[in-house]
């Protein structure tokens, strides 16, 4: 079985099976990662190219060395130093890459629906590396990992978000693809953070962080964007970490064998205190070392399997 689609785009496409496979593959290659020598042929003969508009250091690297572990050829296109520069558009790029002989492109851009486009219009796979505000599914697939690897599943869970919601693609990702896998998602932050309508997608919302946390099994902070307070989004930083960061205190409310979790970069002691990233409930470490896992896992899918 593979997956249905050429492109991974959003979490909305994939079925709850193709995220169960797509879970799967990343345990197995999990098991890659740890050995010695990390280097199957699985790839060889392929070729990938990143081609980030934003920074990034755990996407872009993760996918490079996913590549590499499995012998693809992977050429990484930082968009200044390119003809990006030069006004070259996303869809003339695609395709001058395409025509070099890219099998697969994995892109981060600003703009939401940027992946899209260049979906529609290229032949060679894509993978939507963080597009806006809109998705990150990738992130969302390595969370989700994470979380299944300690608890088993998904069903039933109590995963509380927590942050910047309205300009999170994380966020979003993670909302879509945890609902569908039958966990019960709450959505907390302050109100000008928060867009209206996540109820009709099955999350609750609140307000309080004493509600979001209070036996909930699973905590994703989110890391807050310093420029909203610039945009007065909240009154100052350290009225938001007081309300809404994490610290040792308010992690008592939670379940005692919370999982604690933060996609990164993370703000010390803004959103999660220096105490609690580090304490042993943090699983922020291994969810880079699974981001690795699920796209070494979503490379051999759309493109180790036979006939491709
Ligand atoms: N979590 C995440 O997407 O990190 P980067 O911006 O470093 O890729």
């Amino acid at each position: 079985m593979g997956l249905c689609a050429k492109d991974l785009l959003d979490m909305g496409q994939l079925s709850p099976e193709e995220i169960e496979l797509i879970l799967q593959t990343g345990k197995e290659m999990k098991t890659i990662i740890k050995r010695d020598i990390k280097k199957v042929p699985t790839l060889r003969g392929k070729t990938m190219v990143t081609l980030f508009y934003e920074p990034s250091t755990r996407t872009r690297t993760s996918f490079e060395l996913a590549g590499k572990y499995m012998s693809a050829d992977v050429v990484n296109i930082s968009t200044s130093a390119s003809s990006v520069v030069k006004g070259e558009s996303i869809k003339d790029t695609g395709m001058t890459l395409q025509m070099m002989g890219m099998d697969l492109v994995v892109i981060r851009h600003n703009m939401a629906g940027a992946p899209h486009l260049l979906a529609k219009n290229l032949k060679a796979r894509v993978i939507n590396g963080g597009d806006g505000f809109h998705e990150h599914p990738t992130q969302a697939l390595l969370d989700m990992m994470t979380i299944k690897d300690k608890l088993g599943g998904f069903a039933g869970l109590k995963v509380a978000i927590i942050g910047d919601i309205l300009h999170s693609r994380v966020a979003r990702s993670n909302l879509s693809g945890l609902i569908k896998m039958g966990a019960q998602v709450w959505i907390c932050g302050p109100p000008t953070l928060i867009p209206p309508g996540l109820e009709k997608l099955g999350a609750k919302v609140t307000y309080s962080m004493e509600e979001a946390l209070r036996g909930a099994q699973v905590v994703m902070m989110l890391r807050i964007q310093l420029e909203r307070q610039k945009a007065g989004m909240f009154p100052t930083l350290r009225e938001y970490s007081r309300i809404f960061g994490l610290n040792s205190q308010n992690l008592k409310l939670a379940d005692k064998d919370c999982l604690v979790m933060h996609p990164g970069p993370i703000n010390r002691g803004l959103e999660l205190s220096g105490e609690v990233a580090d304490c042993s409930q943090s699983l922020i470490n291994e969810q880079v070392t699974n981001g690795v896992s699920v796209r070494m896992a979503l490379l051999y899918l759309m493109l180790g399997q036979k006939g491709e």
